[in-house]
Protein backbone atom coordinates (compact mmCIF):
# COMPACT_ATOMS: atom_id res chain seq x y z
CA UNK A 1 0.00 0.00 0.00
CA UNK A 2 1.75 2.91 -0.97
CA UNK A 3 1.95 6.56 1.45
CA UNK A 4 -1.28 8.07 1.22
CA UNK A 5 -1.72 11.89 2.47
CA UNK A 6 -5.03 11.64 4.71
CA UNK A 7 -4.30 15.92 4.76
CA UNK A 8 -1.53 18.37 4.35
CA UNK A 9 0.39 16.93 6.87
CA UNK A 10 -0.88 13.39 8.27
CA UNK A 11 0.19 10.38 6.07
CA UNK A 12 -1.61 7.04 6.01
CA UNK A 13 1.63 4.41 6.49
CA UNK A 14 0.19 1.15 6.34
CA UNK A 15 0.36 -1.90 4.48
CA UNK A 16 -2.07 -4.19 3.67
CA UNK A 17 -1.51 -8.29 3.86
CA UNK A 18 -2.97 -9.36 0.48
CA UNK A 19 -2.52 -12.89 0.86
CA UNK A 20 -6.08 -14.72 0.89
CA UNK A 21 -5.49 -17.51 2.91
CA UNK A 22 -4.22 -16.56 6.45
CA UNK A 23 -6.71 -16.49 8.91
CA UNK A 24 -6.69 -13.42 10.85
CA UNK A 25 -6.27 -14.48 14.53
CA UNK A 26 -5.60 -17.57 13.15
CA UNK A 27 -9.15 -18.10 13.28
CA UNK A 28 -11.16 -15.88 10.79
CA UNK A 29 -10.47 -16.20 6.81
CA UNK A 30 -9.84 -13.49 5.37
CA UNK A 31 -9.74 -13.65 1.22
CA UNK A 32 -9.91 -10.30 0.85
CA UNK A 33 -6.74 -9.55 2.76
CA UNK A 34 -6.65 -7.03 5.99
CA UNK A 35 -5.00 -3.56 6.27
CA UNK A 36 -2.78 -3.04 8.71
CA UNK A 37 -3.46 0.76 8.89
CA UNK A 38 -0.98 3.30 11.01
CA UNK A 39 -0.35 7.13 10.77
CA UNK A 40 2.17 9.70 10.23
CA UNK A 41 1.48 13.51 11.51
CA UNK A 42 4.71 15.22 10.15
CA UNK A 43 4.19 18.88 12.55
CA UNK A 44 6.97 20.64 14.80
CA UNK A 45 7.25 17.44 16.10
CA UNK A 46 7.02 14.07 14.34
CA UNK A 47 4.56 11.72 15.45
CA UNK A 48 3.93 7.92 14.59
CA UNK A 49 0.21 6.39 16.03
CA UNK A 50 0.42 2.63 15.84
CA UNK A 51 2.72 -0.04 14.16
CA UNK A 52 2.18 -2.77 12.20
CA UNK A 53 1.61 -6.61 12.20
CA UNK A 54 4.98 -8.99 11.74
CA UNK A 55 3.48 -10.05 8.26
CA UNK A 56 3.64 -6.46 6.92
CA UNK A 57 6.51 -4.85 8.82
CA UNK A 58 8.93 -4.36 6.11
CA UNK A 59 7.02 -2.10 3.52
CA UNK A 60 5.84 -0.57 6.50
CA UNK A 61 8.94 0.54 7.32
CA UNK A 62 9.61 1.23 4.10
CA UNK A 63 6.71 4.03 4.13
CA UNK A 64 7.69 5.16 7.30
CA UNK A 65 11.60 6.04 6.19
CA UNK A 66 9.82 7.47 2.90
CA UNK A 67 6.74 9.77 4.98
CA UNK A 68 9.29 10.83 7.10
CA UNK A 69 11.82 11.91 4.58
CA UNK A 70 14.45 12.42 6.56
CA UNK A 71 13.14 14.08 9.53
CA UNK A 72 13.59 12.53 12.92
CA UNK A 73 10.74 10.70 15.16
CA UNK A 74 9.70 12.64 18.11
CA UNK A 75 6.99 10.24 19.48
CA UNK A 76 5.63 6.85 18.81
CA UNK A 77 1.88 7.04 20.14
CA UNK A 78 0.26 3.39 20.74
CA UNK A 79 -4.08 3.86 20.69
CA UNK A 80 -3.60 -0.07 20.60
CA UNK A 81 -1.15 -3.23 21.64
CA UNK A 82 -2.24 -6.07 19.84
CA UNK A 83 0.38 -7.81 17.55
CA UNK A 84 -1.30 -7.47 14.37
CA UNK A 85 0.09 -3.79 15.17
CA UNK A 86 1.92 -3.95 18.34
CA UNK A 87 4.57 -6.28 16.59
CA UNK A 88 6.68 -3.22 15.47
CA UNK A 89 6.92 -1.64 18.67
CA UNK A 90 10.27 -3.26 19.02
CA UNK A 91 11.78 -2.42 16.12
CA UNK A 92 10.26 1.04 16.09
CA UNK A 93 12.34 1.61 19.58
CA UNK A 94 15.51 0.21 18.02
CA UNK A 95 14.94 2.05 14.79
CA UNK A 96 13.98 5.18 16.48
CA UNK A 97 15.87 5.32 20.20
CA UNK A 98 15.27 8.99 20.50
CA UNK A 99 11.10 8.74 19.98
CA UNK A 100 9.30 8.93 23.42
CA UNK A 101 6.48 6.23 23.70
CA UNK A 102 2.82 7.83 24.48
CA UNK A 103 0.30 5.53 25.99
CA UNK A 104 -2.04 4.92 29.16
CA UNK A 105 -1.04 3.25 32.52
CA UNK A 106 -2.63 0.25 30.89
CA UNK A 107 -0.69 0.47 27.69
CA UNK A 108 2.33 0.44 30.00
CA UNK A 109 2.00 -2.83 31.54
CA UNK A 110 1.18 -4.71 29.03
CA UNK A 111 3.87 -3.57 26.74
CA UNK A 112 6.55 -4.22 29.79
CA UNK A 113 5.31 -8.01 28.99
CA UNK A 114 6.66 -7.92 25.49
CA UNK A 115 9.51 -5.86 25.21
CA UNK A 116 10.73 -5.66 28.68
CA UNK A 117 10.27 -3.26 31.46
CA UNK A 118 13.89 -0.93 30.94
CA UNK A 119 12.44 -0.13 27.23
CA UNK A 120 9.07 1.71 28.14
CA UNK A 121 10.73 3.10 31.78
CA UNK A 122 10.43 6.54 30.14
CA UNK A 123 7.01 6.43 28.60
CA UNK A 124 4.91 9.17 28.66
CA UNK A 125 1.82 8.55 30.35
CA UNK A 126 -1.49 10.05 28.97
CA UNK A 127 -5.55 9.93 30.76
CA UNK A 128 -8.72 10.99 29.58
CA UNK A 129 -8.59 13.98 28.01
CA UNK A 130 -5.32 15.08 27.74
CA UNK A 131 -3.35 16.15 25.21
CA UNK A 132 0.03 15.89 22.95
CA UNK A 133 1.15 19.43 21.74
CA UNK A 134 3.53 18.68 18.33
CA UNK A 135 2.67 21.92 16.55
CA UNK A 136 -0.24 22.97 14.55
CA UNK A 137 -1.93 19.63 15.54
CA UNK A 138 -2.60 18.49 19.24
CA UNK A 139 -3.51 14.89 20.13
CA UNK A 140 -6.40 14.39 22.55
CA UNK A 141 -6.86 11.18 23.84
CA UNK A 142 -9.81 8.98 24.85
CA UNK A 143 -9.86 5.95 26.95
CA UNK A 144 -11.85 3.21 24.83
CA UNK A 145 -11.26 0.10 27.42
CA UNK A 146 -12.36 -3.19 25.91
CA UNK A 147 -12.69 -1.50 22.49
CA UNK A 148 -11.10 -3.84 22.24
CA UNK A 149 -8.08 -4.35 24.46
CA UNK A 150 -8.33 -2.94 28.41
CA UNK A 151 -5.68 -0.31 26.95
CA UNK A 152 -7.25 1.07 23.96
CA UNK A 153 -7.43 4.29 23.68
CA UNK A 154 -8.44 6.51 20.49
CA UNK A 155 -6.81 9.95 20.16
CA UNK A 156 -8.64 13.15 18.23
CA UNK A 157 -6.92 15.71 16.10
CA UNK A 158 -8.67 19.05 16.48
CA UNK A 159 -7.20 20.77 13.97
CA UNK A 160 -8.31 18.91 11.08
CA UNK A 161 -11.22 16.86 12.83
CA UNK A 162 -9.66 13.60 13.09
CA UNK A 163 -10.27 10.64 15.28
CA UNK A 164 -7.66 8.52 15.40
CA UNK A 165 -10.28 5.44 16.38
CA UNK A 166 -8.01 2.17 16.31
CA UNK A 167 -9.66 -0.85 16.27
CA UNK A 168 -13.16 0.56 15.97
CA UNK A 169 -14.89 1.32 12.50
CA UNK A 170 -12.29 -1.06 10.77
CA UNK A 171 -13.02 -3.52 8.56
CA UNK A 172 -11.27 -6.71 6.57
CA UNK A 173 -9.83 -5.62 3.29
CA UNK A 174 -6.70 -4.68 1.29
CA UNK A 175 -7.77 -2.12 -0.97
CA UNK A 176 -6.18 -0.24 -3.49
CA UNK A 177 -7.18 2.83 -2.29
CA UNK A 178 -7.28 3.70 1.64
CA UNK A 179 -10.39 6.46 1.06
CA UNK A 180 -14.14 5.39 1.53
CA UNK A 181 -14.60 7.72 -1.63
CA UNK A 182 -16.47 5.18 -3.88
CA UNK A 183 -20.04 3.77 -2.80
CA UNK A 184 -20.16 2.34 1.10
CA UNK A 185 -21.69 -0.92 -1.36
CA UNK A 186 -23.22 -3.78 0.63
CA UNK A 187 -19.77 -5.97 -0.59
CA UNK A 188 -17.76 -2.95 1.35
CA UNK A 189 -20.57 -3.32 3.97
CA UNK A 190 -20.28 -7.01 5.21
CA UNK A 191 -16.10 -6.38 5.55
CA UNK A 192 -16.66 -4.01 8.54
CA UNK A 193 -20.01 -6.21 9.89
CA UNK A 194 -18.00 -9.36 9.77
CA UNK A 195 -14.74 -7.04 11.19
CA UNK A 196 -17.24 -5.56 13.92
CA UNK A 197 -19.26 -9.01 14.74
CA UNK A 198 -16.38 -11.00 15.16
CA UNK A 199 -13.94 -9.12 16.57
CA UNK A 200 -15.34 -5.72 18.61
CA UNK A 201 -19.09 -7.41 18.86
CA UNK A 202 -18.63 -8.96 22.13
CA UNK A 203 -18.28 -5.50 23.41
CA UNK A 204 -21.05 -3.93 22.65
CA UNK A 205 -21.84 -1.82 25.71
CA UNK A 206 -18.49 -0.37 25.64
CA UNK A 207 -18.74 0.65 22.26
CA UNK A 208 -21.90 2.72 23.03
CA UNK A 209 -20.19 4.26 25.56
CA UNK A 210 -17.15 5.21 22.57
CA UNK A 211 -19.78 6.54 20.97
CA UNK A 212 -21.52 8.84 23.58
CA UNK A 213 -17.79 10.34 23.51
CA UNK A 214 -17.56 10.58 19.88
CA UNK A 215 -20.90 12.66 19.40
CA UNK A 216 -19.40 15.51 21.41
CA UNK A 217 -16.47 15.78 18.88
CA UNK A 218 -16.93 17.42 15.47
CA UNK A 219 -15.53 14.88 13.28
CA UNK A 220 -14.79 14.78 9.91
CA UNK A 221 -12.53 11.71 9.10
CA UNK A 222 -12.28 9.22 11.00
CA UNK A 223 -8.78 7.13 10.45
CA UNK A 224 -9.14 2.92 11.77
CA UNK A 225 -6.20 0.67 11.98
CA UNK A 226 -7.98 -1.89 9.44
CA UNK A 227 -9.99 -0.87 6.56
CA UNK A 228 -10.81 2.33 5.04
CA UNK A 229 -10.50 6.00 5.88
CA UNK A 230 -13.44 7.19 6.75
CA UNK A 231 -14.58 10.95 5.50
CA UNK A 232 -17.89 10.11 3.41
CA UNK A 233 -19.88 7.95 5.12
CA UNK A 234 -19.05 8.55 8.27
CA UNK A 235 -22.70 9.10 9.40
CA UNK A 236 -23.84 6.18 7.90
CA UNK A 237 -21.09 3.71 9.93
CA UNK A 238 -22.10 5.91 13.20
CA UNK A 239 -25.36 4.41 12.36
CA UNK A 240 -24.62 1.22 12.11
CA UNK A 241 -22.26 1.14 15.19
CA UNK A 242 -25.61 2.19 16.73
CA UNK A 243 -27.60 -0.54 15.41
CA UNK A 244 -24.54 -3.37 16.46
CA UNK A 245 -23.18 -1.99 19.79
CA UNK A 246 -27.05 -2.05 21.07
CA UNK A 247 -26.94 -5.37 19.28
CA UNK A 248 -30.55 -4.31 17.07
CA UNK A 249 -30.92 -5.61 13.98
CA UNK A 250 -30.30 -3.83 10.89
CA UNK A 251 -33.03 -5.08 8.82
CA UNK A 252 -35.76 -7.95 8.78
CA UNK A 253 -35.09 -11.31 7.63
CA UNK A 254 -34.15 -14.49 8.17
CA UNK A 255 -30.58 -16.02 8.45
CA UNK A 256 -31.12 -19.76 7.52
CA UNK A 257 -28.42 -21.81 8.59
CA UNK A 258 -28.32 -25.88 8.26
CA UNK A 259 -26.05 -28.89 9.35
CA UNK A 260 -26.83 -31.65 6.93
CA UNK A 261 -24.95 -34.74 6.50
CA UNK A 262 -26.87 -36.45 3.42
CA UNK A 263 -28.46 -34.06 2.18
CA UNK A 264 -32.57 -34.27 3.46
CA UNK A 265 -32.27 -31.13 6.12
CA UNK A 266 -30.26 -29.15 3.21
CA UNK A 267 -33.38 -30.33 0.88
CA UNK A 268 -35.83 -28.66 3.88
CA UNK A 269 -33.73 -25.42 4.37
CA UNK A 270 -33.69 -24.53 0.64
CA UNK A 271 -37.40 -25.19 1.00
CA UNK A 272 -37.80 -23.12 3.86
CA UNK A 273 -35.94 -20.07 1.96
CA UNK A 274 -38.30 -20.65 -1.06
CA UNK A 275 -41.55 -20.73 0.84
CA UNK A 276 -40.11 -17.46 2.87
CA UNK A 277 -39.24 -15.46 -0.37
CA UNK A 278 -42.93 -16.48 -2.01
CA UNK A 279 -44.21 -14.67 1.10
CA UNK A 280 -41.64 -11.99 0.77
CA UNK A 281 -39.16 -13.00 3.41
CA UNK A 282 -36.08 -12.12 2.91
CA UNK A 283 -33.57 -14.98 3.56
CA UNK A 284 -29.87 -15.86 3.60
CA UNK A 285 -28.88 -19.16 3.37
CA UNK A 286 -26.18 -21.04 4.81
CA UNK A 287 -24.30 -24.52 5.01
CA UNK A 288 -22.58 -25.11 8.43
CA UNK A 289 -20.19 -27.76 7.17
CA UNK A 290 -19.23 -24.95 4.44
CA UNK A 291 -19.06 -21.66 5.65
CA UNK A 292 -17.40 -20.17 8.48
CA UNK A 293 -18.96 -19.49 11.23
CA UNK A 294 -17.40 -15.84 11.34
CA UNK A 295 -19.79 -15.54 8.10
CA UNK A 296 -23.06 -16.65 10.03
CA UNK A 297 -22.79 -14.14 12.58
CA UNK A 298 -21.80 -10.92 10.58
CA UNK A 299 -25.40 -12.18 9.43
CA UNK A 300 -27.23 -12.45 12.68
CA UNK A 301 -26.06 -8.78 13.57
CA UNK A 302 -27.62 -7.65 10.48
CA UNK A 303 -31.33 -9.58 10.38
CA UNK A 304 -34.18 -10.15 12.79
CA UNK A 305 -34.49 -13.59 12.76
CA UNK A 306 -32.70 -16.86 12.36
CA UNK A 307 -34.20 -20.70 11.25
CA UNK A 308 -31.28 -23.12 12.66
CA UNK A 309 -32.07 -26.49 11.15
CA UNK A 310 -29.79 -29.42 12.62
CA UNK A 311 -29.34 -32.84 12.18
CA UNK A 312 -28.60 -34.81 15.79
CA UNK A 313 -25.19 -36.20 16.06
CA UNK A 314 -24.10 -38.54 18.60
CA UNK A 315 -27.21 -37.24 20.77
CA UNK A 316 -26.26 -33.50 20.08
CA UNK A 317 -26.32 -30.90 18.27
CA UNK A 318 -24.20 -31.19 15.23
CA UNK A 319 -21.24 -30.35 15.98
CA UNK A 320 -20.47 -26.93 13.52
CA UNK A 321 -23.86 -25.87 14.47
CA UNK A 322 -23.23 -26.00 18.09
CA UNK A 323 -19.56 -24.08 17.32
CA UNK A 324 -22.29 -21.28 16.01
CA UNK A 325 -24.94 -21.56 18.43
CA UNK A 326 -22.28 -21.36 21.22
CA UNK A 327 -20.20 -18.36 19.35
CA UNK A 328 -23.49 -16.50 19.32
CA UNK A 329 -23.40 -16.29 23.20
CA UNK A 330 -19.51 -15.88 23.48
CA UNK A 331 -20.29 -12.60 21.39
CA UNK A 332 -22.88 -11.71 23.19
CA UNK A 333 -25.93 -11.56 20.65
CA UNK A 334 -29.22 -9.90 21.87
CA UNK A 335 -32.50 -9.29 20.21
CA UNK A 336 -33.36 -11.82 17.93
CA UNK A 337 -35.78 -14.50 17.42
CA UNK A 338 -34.77 -18.33 16.57
CA UNK A 339 -36.81 -21.04 14.94
CA UNK A 340 -35.81 -24.47 14.93
CA UNK A 341 -36.21 -27.71 12.60
CA UNK A 342 -34.63 -30.54 14.26
CA UNK A 343 -33.71 -33.93 12.22
CA UNK A 344 -31.85 -37.34 12.48
CA UNK A 345 -32.83 -41.16 11.95
CA UNK A 346 -33.75 -41.88 15.83
CA UNK A 347 -33.60 -40.29 19.41
CA UNK A 348 -33.88 -36.91 17.33
CA UNK A 349 -33.03 -34.10 20.44
CA UNK A 350 -31.03 -31.51 18.51
CA UNK A 351 -34.28 -28.79 18.26
CA UNK A 352 -34.63 -28.98 22.13
CA UNK A 353 -31.01 -28.50 22.48
CA UNK A 354 -30.51 -26.09 19.69
CA UNK A 355 -32.87 -24.25 21.83
CA UNK A 356 -31.42 -24.38 25.18
CA UNK A 357 -28.37 -22.86 23.56
CA UNK A 358 -30.87 -19.74 22.12
CA UNK A 359 -32.49 -19.54 25.50
CA UNK A 360 -28.87 -18.14 27.16
CA UNK A 361 -28.96 -15.14 25.10
CA UNK A 362 -30.37 -11.90 25.97
CA UNK A 363 -33.59 -11.11 25.02
CA UNK A 364 -34.12 -13.63 21.80
CA UNK A 365 -37.69 -15.00 21.56
CA UNK A 366 -38.61 -18.06 19.68
CA UNK A 367 -41.26 -18.23 16.67
CA UNK A 368 -43.01 -21.12 15.86
CA UNK A 369 -43.01 -25.15 17.19
CA UNK A 370 -39.88 -27.26 16.54
CA UNK A 371 -40.47 -28.94 13.26
CA UNK A 372 -39.18 -32.71 13.13
CA UNK A 373 -37.49 -34.36 9.91
CA UNK A 374 -36.84 -38.11 10.30
CA UNK A 375 -35.01 -39.50 8.10
CA UNK A 376 -36.88 -37.60 4.94
CA UNK A 377 -40.23 -37.45 6.26
CA UNK A 378 -41.95 -34.62 8.17
CA UNK A 379 -45.70 -33.16 9.03
CA UNK A 380 -46.07 -30.91 6.16
CA UNK A 381 -48.58 -29.37 7.85
CA UNK A 382 -46.35 -28.56 10.55
CA UNK A 383 -43.35 -27.34 8.44
CA UNK A 384 -46.00 -24.67 6.47
CA UNK A 385 -47.20 -23.60 10.24
CA UNK A 386 -43.29 -22.99 10.90
CA UNK A 387 -43.05 -21.15 7.64
CA UNK A 388 -46.12 -19.22 8.25
CA UNK A 389 -45.00 -18.13 11.61
CA UNK A 390 -41.88 -16.75 10.59
CA UNK A 391 -43.09 -14.88 7.81
CA UNK A 392 -45.61 -13.22 10.37
CA UNK A 393 -42.94 -12.38 12.69
CA UNK A 394 -40.83 -10.54 9.94
CA UNK A 395 -43.70 -8.92 8.55
CA UNK A 396 -45.13 -7.81 12.01
FE1 LIG B 1 -6.37 -4.92 15.09
FE2 LIG B 1 -7.29 -5.47 18.32
O1 LIG B 1 -6.14 -5.38 16.88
Amino acid sequence: MPVAKVTEDICAIGASDRDGKKLFERLFPIPEGVAYNSYLILDEKTAVLDGAAKEVEDEYFVNLESALNGRTLDYIVLNHLEPDHGAAIGRLIKTYPEAALVGNAKTKTILESYVGAEKVENMIIVGEGEELKLGRHSLKFIMTPMVHWPESMMCYDATDKILFSQDAFGAFGAEEDIFDDKDFDEERLEKMRRYYANIVGKYGAQVCAVLKKASALDIKTICPIHGLVLRKHIGKVLRLYTLWSGYQPEEKGVVVAYASMYGHTAALAKEACEKLNEKGVKTVLFDVSETDTSYLVSNVFRFSNVLALSVTYNANIYPKMEYFLNDLKALNVQNRAFSFVESGSWAISSGKLMREKAESLKNCRFVGDIVTLKAASYDKAAFNKLIEDIAADVKA
